[in-house]
């Protein structure tokens, strides 16, 4: 039996604790608001244990060796990338490690390689400005540095060919960054940066192959300079698709984790960092498992329904599903489908009505219509599982085709 959401009162608690009753009616009470439009925060990220490991570990042999390796994090929409980006920024600026954390989010106004690189500098001088360890007489010159012009052998900035650019952009950066490694960073008693872009597929002005290649050469030879600066950035899981060939040196740079939904485990891990009822996490994660295949945007959507509107038996779950749809297709997949224009939208309803969960493109003839696969894949509804295969992003998703006329 349930009891209206309208009739209970808040039952958001953070940082609370609770004792377990023997209530017919269980409150679930948060410790956790799940906000399935922002990225976890560090200290509420659950599971990667394997990319967790794998990265600190490299921050130790960075240590050792003096340059660190760099990361490429590819995966689908709201598979938890930028969450996982953030942790590892966390990681990084423990003081064992002592690594400054740079993020960025790459956007598509960026026009060419000078451009990011200005951009990287910036959040660079911001991020050496956060550090409690600056003296303050440092701090002043670091304001005076971030504006100090380079002077880059007679090269000008102004735009004359991309090639020109790409590499005034990285004659740019090596100097500026050269100049930190010398002078700031052993003053804030740093050992190294990290760059984390995030959203790499962002930048369409340059191509992706190039990008990944010159972003490789730029902090391959400051690693070889014995400068431990390093690059992890975030991207759709297709990002090196185009590179094979051309940029093959640059996909073998970066150490590659592929995002796949959570397990079992992890999904309770999440329940467990949400809910306080410990013992009826098993079953919730179950079924949210069930619901969500792991995904860890549904993950946080339903839950936070369930936090902030329900109070439920564990075992009743399924008689406030459909109110949880319903919201799920108010909020997330309307806006979905608002974005496709009606032949989108008649192939993607097709698609979700067929028997089959996947589908070839060769059993699409028409040039036309193959043209579909590739903007659905980059309007991230569907994706693509193979050689000319694809699904739809989410069975939810699916389910709301189907449902929708
Ligand atoms: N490891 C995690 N621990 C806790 N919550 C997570 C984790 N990973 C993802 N989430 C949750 O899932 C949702 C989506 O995560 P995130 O924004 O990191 O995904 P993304 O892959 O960067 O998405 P996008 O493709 O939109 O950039 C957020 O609500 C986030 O809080
Ligand atoms: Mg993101």
């Amino acid at each position: 039996m349930l009891t209206p959401p309208t009739m209970q009162p808040s039952n958001v608690v953070r940082n609370h604790k609770c004792q377990l009753t023997t209530l017919t009616f269980v409150t679930l009470r948060c410790v956790v608001l799940p906000e399935p439009n922002f990225p976890a925060r560090p200290d509420e990220f659950v599971g990667r244990r394997g990319q967790i490991e794998i990265f600190c570990h490299a921050l130790r042999q960075g240590l050792q060796a003096g340059r660190t390796a760099s990361f490429a994090i590819l995966g689908d929409w709201g598979i938890g990338k930028s969450s996982l980006l953030l942790k590892f920024a966390s990681l990084c600026s423990q003081p064992s490690f002592a690594i400054l954390p740079v993020f960025i989010s790459a956007s598509s106004d960026v026009r060419d390689y000078l451009r990011l690189t200005e951009n990287m500098l910036d959040k660079f001088t911001d991020a050496l400005l956060a550090v409690p360890t600056m003296q303050a007489r440092l701090r002043a010159e670091l304001r005076n540095w971030r504006f100090k012009s380079v002077d880059l052998g007679g090269v000008s900035l102004e735009r004359e060919s991309p090639r020109m650019f790409l590499s005034s952009g990285t004659s740019l950066l090596r100097h500026k960054l050269k100049e930190a490694w010398n002078h700031f960073l052993p003053h804030a008693q740093l050992r190294g940066a990290i760059f984390f872009l995030d959203d790499l597929q962002n930048i369409s002005s340059i191509s992706r192959a190039d990008l990944a290649l010159t972003i490789r050469d730029q902090f391959q030879c400051l690693g070889i300079e014995n400068m431990n600066y390093s690059i992890c950035f975030s991207a759709k899981p297709d990002y090196f698709a185009e590179a094979k060939g051309l940029a093959d040196p640059a996909v073998r740079f970066y150490t590659k984790f592929y995002l796949e939904p959570f397990t079992l485990e992890e999904t309770l891990d999440y329940a467990r960092s949400v809910f306080e009822f410990v013992d009826i996490s098993a079953k919730l994660a179950a079924w949210l498992q069930d619901k969500t295949v792991g995904h860890p945007y549904f993950l946080a959507f339903i839950c936070k329904y369930l936090a902030t509107t329900a109070s439920l038996q564990p075992d009743k779950l399924e008689f406030i599903w459909p109110a949880i749809f319903d919201q799920l297709g108010r909020e997330k997949f309307r806006s979905d489908v608002s974005q496709l224009s009606a032949r989108e939208f008649e192939f993607i309803h097709k698609f979700a009505n067929l028997s089959e969960n996947e589908l070839a493109s060769e059993h699409y003839t028409s040039k036309f219509r193959r043209e579909y696969f590739t903007r659905l894949v980059e309007k991230s509804l569907l994706i693509r599982t193979g050689r000319g295969r694809y699904k739809l992003y989410h069975d939810l998703f699916r389910e709301f085709l189907r449902q929708t006329e």
